[in-house]
């Protein structure tokens, strides 16, 4: 692997939960790829470009099968440096946590940016095609209730079904999420379910 890129969409910083996971998975991915660059993009940092009516309409040009006109172009630079920066990596981790059973906005407004027609995928004879492909992902979330497999509360994950989804749909399919639940129900729980998690962190990472 040569460049990871680190998405985060946690604005806590040294709080987080979430991040204390993800130093346990980094920890063990820089011992397995000494070499490889870890790119860090923190969107809660970041000052995303807000999506105008102009920057959608170059959306509509790629979606109707032309090129970007030039004043276009301009329009849309940041648009593709994100592209180009998510591109130049193959390997990516995002550190998530849940909000609103789904993810941050923050995390949602770059995956607006980033998912374009032509760039990261595009329509054929046998339907859509994912341009992202041969590209591994690790996603590691926390969570303050518990959505697991085992949990009632399952179905009303709308984090991890919505991540794989829109991640395969763009060709990156080898994905492996690390959810760290619940978090907040109790002090030792969240001891206990951080530790757990960050054992799971560590075994993706081997295996990433
Ligand atoms: C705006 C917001 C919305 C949240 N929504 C949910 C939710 O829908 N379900 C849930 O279980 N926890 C929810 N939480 C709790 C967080 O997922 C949980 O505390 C998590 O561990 C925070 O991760 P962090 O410390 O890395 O930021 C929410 C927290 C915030 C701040």
């Amino acid at each position: 692997m040569k460049k990871l890129l680190h998405i985060i969409a946690t604005p806590r910083g040294e709080e987080s939960r979430t991040l204390q996971v993800t130093a346990a998975f980094l920890e063990r991915f820089k011992k397995k790829y000494p070499d490889c660059k870890i790119d860090e993009l923190n969107l809660t940092a970041e000052a995303l470009q807000p999506f105008t009516a102009r920057i959608v309409s170059g959306k509509y040009v790629l979606l109707g099968g032309k090129e970007l006109t030039e004043s276009l172009k301009d329009t849309w630079k940041n648009i593709e440096y994100h592209i180009n920066r998510f591109l130049s990596a193959d390997g990516y981790l995002i550190t998530a946590p849940m909000w609103n059973f789904s993810i941050p906005y923050s995390l949602k407004h770059y995956i607006d940016i980033i998912v374009q027609p032509k760039y990261l995928f595009r329509y054929t004879d046998k339907g859509v095609e994912g341009l992202a492909k041969n590209r591994r992902m690790a996603v590691i979330t926390s969570r303050g209730g518990d959505y697991s497999q085992e949990s009632p509360f399952h179905a009303y994950d709308f984090q991890e079904p919505y991540l794989r989804f829109i991640f395969g749909f763009v060709g990156i399919t080898d994905i492996t999420f690390v959810n760290s639940q619940p978090m907040d129900m109790g002090e030792q729980t969240q001891k206990e379910k951080i530790e757990a998690a960050k054992e799971l962190a560590r075994k993706a990472a081997d295996a990433f």
